[in-house]
């Protein structure tokens, strides 16, 4: 069954994008209902309208606390008829209220390769550290924030002549794969939850893949 997706967004909205996308060729099976943005002008808002999706502006500089916006947020969810969010970008804190609305169907994509560099600026502040490896994940959302059960992960190598903005143009490309991927899973029920630990059973009971080869980088020279 198809998903009935809600896609919080806050700013450009390029993770939607590759949602709309994913849905238009046929790879993701959601229905979006709602695309919302808490920033009126949000370019994600213009991309919905290109696409005529239904989308909202509720701008959060108007409520008088968070609890009344995020009742006013999951109002409007349930009312476009949507039972899954996936926030693309979206640059505000939920309140345990509104994920037990959601319960284990609220999702995140961030810049970094979790639990390493939660916040606000995953992507910057893993090249500041001077990372060799970076990355985005994917994850369920919980109460405490970029610490849900982890769906799917990507990495790349950061290259010691590029800035950190380049760095951060190719973890972003990476995103535009791996989140309409976790949300297909979930739209085909395979993912479930033990623990903190997400399972991922294969599809139409194939195997599992052998696992990917390893990332090193910089790579190994002859004789290790
Ligand atoms: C993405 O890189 C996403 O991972 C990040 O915001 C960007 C939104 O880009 N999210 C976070 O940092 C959440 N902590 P987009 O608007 O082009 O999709």
């Amino acid at each position: 069954m198809s998903l009935r997706l809600a896609i919080l967004a806050s700013g450009n909205g390029s993770n939607a994008q590759a949602m709309f996308d994913a849905v238009e060729r046929g790879a993701l099976d959601a229905d979006i209902r709602l695309v919302l943005s808490n920033r009126p002008g949000a370019r994600v808002l213009e991309r919905a309208a290109a696409h005529s999706l239904p989308r909202l502006c509720l701008d959060h500089t108007l409520f008088p606390d968070r609890a009344a916006y995020d009742r006013a947020l999951a109002d409007a969810i349930r009312g476009a008829g949507a039972d899954t969010v996936a926030l693309a970008g979206y640059m505000r804190l939920l309140s345990p209220d509104f994920l037990a609305a959601f319960p284990g169907r609220v999702l995140n994509i961030h810049p970094a390769l979790l639990p390493a560099f939660p916040g606000a600026h995953g992507a910057a502040d893993a090249a500041a550290w001077g990372v060799k490896v970076s990355g985005c994940t994917v994850h369920f959302v919980s109460d405490e924030m970029d610490c849900g059960p982890i769906i799917i992960q990507a990495c790349v190598p950061a290259l010691q002549d590029e800035d950190a903005g380049a760095l951060q143009t190719r973890i972003h490309q990476l995103e535009h794969r791996i989140y309409p991927q976790a949300l297909q899973w979930l739209a085909e029920k395979r993912l479930s939850l033990k623990g903190r630990r997400v399972f991922l059973a294969p599809a139409g009971g194939a195997l599992a893949e052998a696992p990917a080869q390893a990332l090193i980088w910089p790579p190994l020279e002859a004789g290790f």
